[in-house]
């Protein structure tokens, strides 16, 4: 890595549940990070990947005015959308079609929201793009985006790698909206010489399409074969496994994806809270400790928690429940409990929350040989040890930690020709020496723990509904 910069802009929630951003703030930070990054290069770049947040909707006017800020991943309005498409096309067929079933933060249902609750701007958009392909258009004039990133529209037919006819007809949505598809290290367009004025990159630059944040990760991270996943502990966390052919759980317990690779597939599994739920309760206890006091404070309990178990489904989940109106507990409390009990209970829990994306996978004949730790989470030896022991495997990590920022840049390189292809591109990638090895006896212990993890889940989803329902009920 020769160079590196990077820019923050707000994220707003208008009411609960939604989130939104300004496309605006993006391309504001795009050009100052681009700037930034280009006057510390020596040598002209030779190409440009792009990578971003998935599943948001960038609605543009007739003259690719931004009509409303965008609509994001991580917003839940599209509850009743998702169940108009899902009975529109058929629960199955969209499955068996895109790969997943209707998810509140995929782009489709946001489509279906604004023809709904705001039909005045509906009325003026003419173009619908994702978060990153908006950034595309400002460096290229191009309407294009990647096969990866296309997949978390609900739009695309999988296998085909193309726009689904039949799901846009049964929406009613228009084709010509959506941009030009691309295989993600396929050349998309080139930089203008305003956006060069603008960013300081050279005009003509080749824009590869690049992928979705997950996808280019993958590439940053070097899951490119079947057999190595990568398991990132973020915000959120996400298990990510490439996939030869196009496999689908019939019940859309993981996404289906397309790789950014030609022709592959991917398998993701995504647990909602993971790092998030460590913040939520290094808030909620008041411990005002920093990530790695909490996990020292963790370390001195013993694997298990002493019979304590936590649920991190404090915004809903996804995998494996596809449960919008999950919630969270701390189940198994005794008077022996204590502050670190809890804090590694949480920390457990994340990863029981991985290791049933895990399950899922091997369960679809998915070889699952090495974990790769990706994220924040990475960073702590007692989450990759976690991991190791609950999932009975290796888990190593990459030098380089800027997963899908390095991952669009390989892309690029790709595009640019200098490498034949994305595995000569990801060969490039390298693993930090230390590995955290499982030890067998705890993962015997674990696997108890899985159990009772896995069966609480069952046992209480109902009361986790009336309670969900009950708290949004103001007094
Ligand atoms: C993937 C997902 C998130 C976003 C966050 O399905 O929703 O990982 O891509 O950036």
């Amino acid at each position: 890595m020769l160079a590196a910069a990077s820019e923050e802009y707000p994220l707003m929630t208008p009411r609960p549940g939604w989130t939104e951003q300004d496309p605006e703030s993006w391309w504001d930070a795009s050009q100052a990070v681009l700037n930034g990054v280009v006057s510390q290069l020596r040598d002209p770049p030779l190409g440009l990947g792009l990578t971003g947040q998935m599943h948001g909707s960038v609605f543009l006017d007739k003259s690719d005015r931004v009509i409303r800020p965008a609509i994001l991943w991580s917003d839940q309005r599209t509850a009743a959308q998702c169940e108009a498409i899902t009975k529109k096309v058929g629960a199955k067929r969209l499955v068996a079609i895109t790969g997943n079933p209707a998810i509140t933060g995929f782009q489709a249902p946001k489509i279906l929201w604004l023809r709904e609750d705001e039909p005045e701007a509906y009325a003026k958009v003419r173009r619908v793009l994702l978060p990153k392909d908006y950034i595309r258009l400002r460096l290229t004039g191009e309407y294009a985006t990647d096969v990866s990133d296309a997949s978390g529209t609900l739009l695309l037919d999988l296998r085909g790698r193309a726009w689904s006819d039949e799901v846009l007809d049964a929406l009613e949505i228009a084709r010509s909206w959506l941009p030009a598809i691309f295989e993600s290290p396929d050349v998309s367009g080139a930089v203008s010489d305003a956006a060069a004025a603008a960013t300081g990159l050279p005009a003509g630059l080749k824009v590869a399409a690049g992928a979705g944040d997950n996808a280019a990760a993958a590439i940053g991270n070097g899951i490119v074969r079947e057999g190595i996943v990568s398991s990132s502990i973020g915000t959120s966390g996400v298990v990510f496994a490439s996939s030869d052919t196009a496999r689908i759980d019939p019940r859309g317990r993981l996404h289906a994806f397309c790789h950014a690779i030609p022709g592959r597939y991917h398998l993701m599994g995504v647990t909602l809270a993971a790092g998030g739920a460590l913040r939520w309760w290094r808030d909620a206890s008041g411990s005002g400790l920093d990530y790695d006091a909490m996990a020292e404070l963790a370390a001195q309990a013993p694997p298990g928690s002493e019979g304590l178990v936590f649920l991190p489904y404090l915004t809903g989940e996804r995998t494996p429940h596809m449960d919008a109106h999950a919630r969270g507990a701390f189940f198994g409390l005794n008077l022996r409990h204590s502050l670190p009990h809890l804090t590694r209970a949480v920390m457990e829990g994340v990863v029981y929350s991985l290791k049933d994306c895990l399950d899922l996978m091997t369960g679809m004949r998915l070889p699952v040989t090495e974990v790769r730790a990706t994220g924040g989470g990475a960073r702590s030896h007692l989450w990759r040890q976690l991991q190791a022991d609950v999932f009975g495997l290796p888990v190593h990590r990459t030098r380089i930690d800027e997963g899908p920022a390095f991952g669009a840049a390989l892309l690029a390189g790709v595009a640019a020709g200098a490498y034949a292809d994305v595995f000569e591109a990801s060969a490039l990638v390298q693993l930090d020496p230390e590995v955290n090895q499982p030890d067998p006896n705890l993962n015997r212990l674990y696997q108890g723990y899985h159990k009772a993890y896995s069966d609480l889940y069952s046992a209480t989803a109902p009361v986790m509904h009336r309670l969900a329902d009950l708290g949004s009920t103001s007094p």
